[in-house]
């Protein structure tokens, strides 16, 4: 809190604070709790509204959340709901001194957004999903890959088993079976080289004093990402109520 507020100042912001947190009860998906590991049954709205007569399930915009615009774009959900992108950005950076095309910088950009912004398990495949109406059809396929062909080497391209995975997964760790079999696939297909590329330049830090800012990708965003003009959620679009969730993830129904 400002320490330039007086001790009235704060007890009002407190109070202002207390009141609008009872105006509305936040009931989680069920997704949520289970992540908390929590499988109790859902609290009940009914019983909550009813100790405050005042108080609604949250079917609006969540207070506790930056505002979005109206038709937001990419870039908005990158300023207000993605959390840190600075991977993403040394990644896509490093994609372009590479010399790698436009539509793979935008791939490496994207890769992980599902990670930073909706869920991680699975993360290319969510990822590759949302992004599929408005990207070419490589750069998709290229993303849902990615995540499968981090767990397997390509000596052609210097890639390497991830020191960061035997850190955080064990040496003894070995893919789920469906990523086995996705691996089979994709080492197969046609554009196996564009999911793998994703790979090389996903990297944590190439210059640890680089500092990457979004804006340098507005013309790779522009020329390569089909921003739907009614805003992300909002064009009626296979994948809009993926972005919603994202716009309001505790709305109530
Ligand atoms: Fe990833
Ligand atoms: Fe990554």
């Amino acid at each position: 809190m400002n320490d330039a507020m007086t001790l009235s100042q704060r007890a009002d912001a407190l109070e202002e604070k207390m009141s609008r947190e009872l105006d509305y009860v936040v009931i989680k998906s069920r997704l949520y709790s289970m992540a908390e590991g929590d499988m109790s049954p859902a609290p009940n709205a009914g019983a909550l509204m009813a100790k405050n007569p005042n108080a609604r399930v949250l079917m609006g915009d969540d207070p506790r959340l930056p505002p979005m615009p109206e038709k937001p774009t990419l870039i908005d959900f990158f300023k207000y709901r993605f959390g840190p992108a600075a991977h993403l950005l040394q990644s896509a950076k490093h994609a372009f001194n590479a010399d790698l095309p436009e539509k793979m910088v935008l791939a490496c950009l994207l890769h992980d957004i599902s990670t930073i912004g909706f869920i991680r398990g699975d993360h290319g495949y969510w990822g590759a999903q949302l992004v599929e109406p408005y990207v070419d059809e490589e750069v998709t396929w290229a993303i849902r890959a990615h995540q499968v062909l981090r767990f397997y080497p390509d000596e052609s391209v210097g890639y390497d088993y991830p020191q960061s995975y035997i850190n955080s997964f064990g040496a003894d760790y070995r893919p789920d079976p469906y990523v086995a079999e996705d691996y089979k696939r994709m080492r197969n297909h046609k554009w196996y080289m564009s999911g793998r590329m994703i790979t090389v330049h996903d990297i944590y830090s190439f210059d640890p004093n680089a500092v990457v800012e979004l804006e340098e990708f507005s013309d790779v965003i522009g020329r390569n990402f089909r921003q739907p003009e009614q805003g992300l959620g909002f064009d009626n679009s296979p994948v809009a109520h993926m972005w919603r969730a994202m716009i309001r993830p505790a709305k109530y129904l």
